[in-house]
Formats: structure tokens, sequence, C-alpha cells
């Protein structure tokens, strides 16, 4: 195990009812700018609820952050941000309008072009405070410093994080997820189903504990999506799944253990170039790079196979194997395609996907630096 320093300062509020203590958790006499997405919480009832535990408070309203949150929308609710003086952001919606409102957070007092933020990397050096009140359970933004953020004219899809933007609090009422389409709880557990394997599905790295808890949200989310999905309105399951997408990406499981994160890069680009929703994306690629990787991953494969499938038999090679089979007709039984001919793609954006990553010097990625952009392509000529 290497060593390590662990940091997570938000505070969850879990629960049925848990908006009840929203505004004991936003210092007294702030202006909030409640942002939103695209409509769902008014249609059920969290927008209201919301906005009745904010009755204390100055309240303004940004709403129309879409999906994959672009720069574009957002660099308007900055504008206003400033222009209304606000002092504290609540977000409430999904992983983008939680990812939305860190930009929002980290721009507003930024100096200069805020999408250097993302494209260069540069520096943030304070943000306004912000919370959560989540209604989807997938990112883990909810309980980390991270955002992903999209510039629709230039069709690219940038990460960034600083500590300024862990969220102060994150309200996760399992109840708000009722509403929710059938395909969103599809891509919500298969993303954080690939966040604990990009922490995890690397090499034997002596994390006993680091493995088992990987191992055990594996398995719950293998168990909970297909009854998220059978039953809208079964508390127990939707809020198994709401605390399991959220223990996948708060940085515990992986403290002091090596990761991959190549999925989610040749995903943010097949969404940025393509559209496709994330966790989609996801399904797609996962399959094909543990394929590609197999020589490099297989040791912990076979430990895969053994302890979240139960495959016991054969060699390590045939319960690797046989892992990665199980891992795609998992993500199938949910209803999510894994393969980019079913979406109607086909190979037209390989060679730009290679080539940004080029470019932006992304020639050695995953656990062992060993993705080379040759090696994307073959991921992607196997996720065809
Ligand atoms: O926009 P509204 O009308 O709210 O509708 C949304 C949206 O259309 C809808 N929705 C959300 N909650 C609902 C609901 N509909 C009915 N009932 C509810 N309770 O669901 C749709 C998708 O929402 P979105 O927020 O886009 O989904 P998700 O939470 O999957 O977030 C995806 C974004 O998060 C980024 C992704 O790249 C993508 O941009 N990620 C963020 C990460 C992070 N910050 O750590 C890590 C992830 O790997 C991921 O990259
Ligand atoms: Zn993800």
């Amino acid at each position: 195990m290497n060593n390590f320093q662990f940091y997570n300062p938000v505070k969850i509020e879990f629960g049925k009812g848990a908006v009840d203590k929203l505004s004991s958790h936003i210092p007294a006499g702030s202006k909030v700018m409640v942002t939103y997405g695209g409509g769902s919480i008014k249609a059920n009832g969290v927008y209201e609820a919301v906005l009745n535990a904010l009755s204390g408070f100055s309240v303004v309203e940004f709403g129309g952050i879409e999906p994959n949150p672009s720069y574009e929308t957002l660099i308007q609710a900055v504008d206003l941000a400033r222009k209304e003086k606000v002092d504290f952001l609540l977000a409430v919606g999904g992983g983008s309008v939680v990812d939305g409102t860190k930009f929002i957070a980290a721009a507003i007092p930024f100096e200069g072009e805020p999408w250097d933020i993302l494209v260069k990397r540069a520096e943030v050096k304070s943000a306004v405070a912000l919370g959560a009140v989540l209604t989807l359970p997938a990112t883990g933004s909810e309980m980390n410093a991270g955002a992903v953020i999209s510039k629709r004219a230039t069709k690219e899809k940038f990460a960034f994080g600083s500590p300024y933007t862990f969220p102060k609090f994150s309200i996760l009422d399992p109840e708000y997820t009722y509403s929710l389409p059938k395909n969103q709880i599809a891509n919500g557990t298969i993303d954080a189903f690939v966040h604990v394997m990009e922490q995890y599905m690397t090499y034997p790295a002596a994390g006993l504990v680091q493995d088992r808890w990987s191992e055990g949200l594996l398995q719950s989310l293998i168990e909970l999506g297909p009854k998220a999905l059978e039953n809208p309105t079964d508390y127990d399951v939707r809020s198994n799944l709401m605390w399991a997408a959220t223990m996948a990406l708060n940085g515990i499981i992986v403290v002091g253990m090596p990761s991959d994160w190549a999925t989610h890069m040749i995903g943010h680009e097949l969404t940025a170039l393509h559209g496709l929703a994330h966790g989609v994306t996801l399904a797609i690629i996962l399959p094909a790079m543990l394929n590609e990787m197999f020589e490099e991953k297989k040791e912990k494969l076979a430990q895969y196979a053994e302890r979240v499938w139960g495959i016991t038999s054969g060699t390590t090679d045939e319960k690797a194997r046989a892992a990665i089979v199980k891992t795609e007709e998992f993500f199938q039984s949910l209803g999510v395609p894994t393969h980019l001919k079913e979406y109607g793609i086909g190979d037209e954006s390989f060679q730009t996907i290679c080539n940004r990553f080029t470019e932006r010097g992304w020639t050695g990625m995953g656990e062992r630096r060993a993705l080379t952009p040759e090696r994307v392509l073959e991921v992607l000529k196997k996720s065809l």
C-alpha cells in the first residue's frame, strides 16, 4: 500500500425529509443562487421542497443546466451570480447540475478566462461556497471535488477539481430518485460500477480493506441495479443505490492504491464527439478496455472473478476472461447496449480521439502508463 493522505470535508444529510435540514447548513443572511437542470425538479416536487426550505434566504435562480453541462450555459450563470453578488450556490439535480455548479463556484472569483481552468488546468485559488441536493445516484459529485464540463463549440469535455470545490454539504433523499426514468437508473448504476472498477481493477497492491470495500460496492450494485429498475419506489433499494454511488467516488476506496481512469477519458471523448450519455460510454468502453489490457490486469481480474462473480474454477486466464463476459452481460441486463454500432456509430472519430490524446501528452494512461494512443485505437476498435 502506498502512503496516503485522506481528506473529505463534505457533510452528508441522508434520508427521507433530509431537505428539512437544508437551512441549517447555509450561513444565515446568505444570498443563495439555486441552480438546476431542464425541469425535472419542477415535475417531481423537489423544487418546491427546496424553495420552502430556503424561505428565510434571499434567492436567485438559474435553470437550464443541461446533461453534460456546457461552458456556454454555465458562463451565463457566472455573469448572473457576479451581478447579483451571490454568496452561496445550491445545486439541485444530478451530477451535471452539481458539476456545473462547481465550475460556476470556481469561475465567479477567477481572474481571466474561466475555460483555462479546464483546458490549461489554471489554478483555482478560491471558490464561492456550494451545497447540493442530489436527485440522481451516479457520479459521486455530491461528495467529491471534481467536475466535468463540456464546450459545445469545440466538442470537448474536460475535468477539473480543487479543494475549494468540495460541496459544504449534500442532501441525499432517496425518495427524490423515484421519478428517474429507467435509462438514468441504468446509466447511473453503470457509472458507479465503473468508478469502482477504475480504482480497483488494476493490479494486486496489498490493499486488503480497499479491495473488500470495492468488492462490496460492486456486489451491491450488481444486486441493486436490477431491483431499482423493477421497483422504482422500493426505499431500501433506492437508499442503498444512492449510498453505493456516493461511496464509489468519494475518495475512500482508492486510498494508497493505484487507479486507472482511462475508460473515463475515452468515454468523455465519445460524449463530446457523439453526444452519448456518460454511463453509456462506460458500458461500451470498459469491456473493450479489459480485453485490451488483459495481460496487465489479469491477476486482479481473476480476484474479481472469484470474489465478485463467484467464478472459482479454471486457470487465472479463464477466470479473468469469464469475469469480463459477466461484466458486459451485467451492463446489457440493465438495458444498455455495449457496442458503438448499436448506437449507429462507426470508426469515424477514432483517429480524432487518438490525435487529441497525443496532442495533450496523454501518451501513457492507466495504472501502469501502458495505454498508448495506439492501444487506445485498439480499445476503440474492440468497442465497435
Ligand atoms: O435536467 P433535468 O430536467 O433535471 O433532468 C435530468 C437529466 O435530463 C434527469 N434527472 C435528474 N434527476 C432526476 C431526473 N429526472 C427525473 N427525476 C429525477 N430525480 O436526468 C438526466 C441526466 O442528468 P445528469 O445530471 O446529466 O446525469 P448524471 O448524474 O449521470 O451526471 C452526468 C454528468 O456527470 C459527469 C459526467 O461526465 C456527466 O457530465 N461526471 C461527474 C463526475 C464527478 N463530478 O465526480 C464523475 C463521473 O465520472 C462523471 O464524469
Ligand atoms: Zn463516471
